[in-house]
């Protein structure tokens, strides 16, 4: 089997991920050149252990990015590391002509995912994509495809969200995730929002103006040495926008990131309302695709079984479910087709998408401080 050679920047839960994914390639019944991970980069010696267990042929371990990037056997560079470092970090990769996957959010803030596009407008040829893994649930592939065939007819309202609720546990430790200085200032919606972003901008849902909350509930946290931190990101962002659909309607796409979330483990969903039908997915539910069917003046919620019903084909039977893991697997697969410049069904966010994502945070930072309505300047 063809291979790709990639080079990971970061051992920490997003590189495993990545790692685990590549290495049980054999589930992919298309035939995809398999990632082969030929270097790894990490300033702590012991996020390497787990890499050297499974992947004993790893040639080059490093601390220094730049190794990864000059070495001439390696292809593509996965990039997954705290925020603050992605500027310097993709826009080197990007500069030197190898291909990138990129962590999300793709800069700190504004001016980061300035930089990185900059890097990226004077590089013609290359090949730079941004993660989102939760479009390839079947569920959300079935929503996708039932909007482009016009399922829903005129749309009334969107929502999309990313939850989670491990920060409701006031004495978990403090993480570079909750630190302006390392996350960014956009806190949670930074971290999550291009999740949620992702189907709705290819549907082509742009959103025009913004209104935001925004909430710091939580301004300290266990520093895990026996002391107290800053804890200084919004922990929760809720943010209504106006968009249009294909025809031009406009109408409000709510977007809802939230780390103090009550319940909600993982849960990231979609919701699109329309005037003939309406579908949901939560990621709570992932084996569930629910819709409306109508009934003279009436509609019916329905749940069917998905299954798993991929979008690159699969060795697991059609009546078994979909999971996290799967989805990150055909992220990476589509990575490689658009990479390889196939045309794919669904295709992962671009760099302009990026750009779109760090305007609408940027506004609805500034929509919360003001108290205004503001609006998306690309
Ligand atoms: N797609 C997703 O579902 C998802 C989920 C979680 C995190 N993320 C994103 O992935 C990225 C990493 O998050 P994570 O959860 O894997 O974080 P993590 O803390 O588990 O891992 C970060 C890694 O970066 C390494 N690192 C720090 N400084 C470095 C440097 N100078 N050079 C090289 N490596 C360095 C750390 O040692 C660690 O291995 C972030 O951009 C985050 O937003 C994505």
């Amino acid at each position: 089997m063809k291979k790709i050679r990639f080079g990971l920047v970061g051992c920490g839960l997003m590189a495993r991920e990545f790692a685990s994914a590549s290495a049980r390639w054999c589930h992919l019944m298309k035939d995809i050149p398999q990632p082969e991970i030929v270097g790894i980069c990490t300033p702590v010696p012991a996020e390497m252990d787990w890499f050297n267990k499974h992947f004993p042929d790893i040639k080059y371990h490093t601390a220094d990015y730049r190794d990864l990037v000059a070495a001439e056997d390696i292809e593509v560079i996965y990039v997954a590391v705290p925020h603050n470092l992605h500027a310097e970090i993709y826009t080197a990769v990007i500069r030197s002509g190898k291909a990138l996957l990129g962590e999300k959010p793709f800069g700190i803030d504004k001016k980061a995912n300035d930089e990185i596009l900059k890097a990226y407008e004077e590089t013609p040829g290359t090949f730079v994509r941004c993660t989102s893994e939760f479009p390839y649930f079947p569920a959300v592939q079935t929503m996708i495809k039932w909007y482009n065939e016009g399922k829903f007819g005129r749309i009334i309202n969107v929502n999309a969200g990313f939850e989670h609720s491990s920060d409701m546990d006031l004495n978990k430790p403090i993480n570079w995730k909750r630190m302006v200085c390392f996350n960014g200032e956009y806190g949670c919606l930074g971290d999550l929002g291009i999740h949620t972003m992702h189907v709705p901008f290819k549907l082509g849902f742009i959103p025009q103006r913004v209104y935001a909350v925004m909430s710091d509930i939580v301004k300290t946290r266990p520093d895990g040495k026996g002391g107290t931190a800053i804890c200084d990101t919004y922990d929760n962002a809720i943010l209504m926008t106006t968009a249009t659909d294909k025809d031009g309607n406009e109408f409000p796409m709510q977007i809802n990131t939230r780390r103090m979330c009550p319940g909600a483990t993982n849960r990231w969903y979609l919701e699109i309302y329309g005037l003939d039908c309406s579908a949901k997915f939560s990621s709570d539910d992932p084996n569930a695709f629910c819709y409306t069917a109508s009934w003279g003046k009436e509609q019916a919620w329905s749940r069917i079984n998905i299954g798993y019903k991929s979008m690159i084909p699969a060795i697991t039977g059609g009546i078994f479910e979909f999971g996290f893991t799967d989805a990150i697997q055909q992220m990476i697969a589509a990575f490689i087709l658009e990479y390889l410049g196939e045309e794919v069904p669904f295709g992962l966010f671009t760099p302009e998408e990026t750009r779109l994502a760090h305007s609408l945070q940027t506004a609805a930072v500034k929509s919360h401080k003001n108290q205004t309505v503001e609006e998306i300047i690309p």
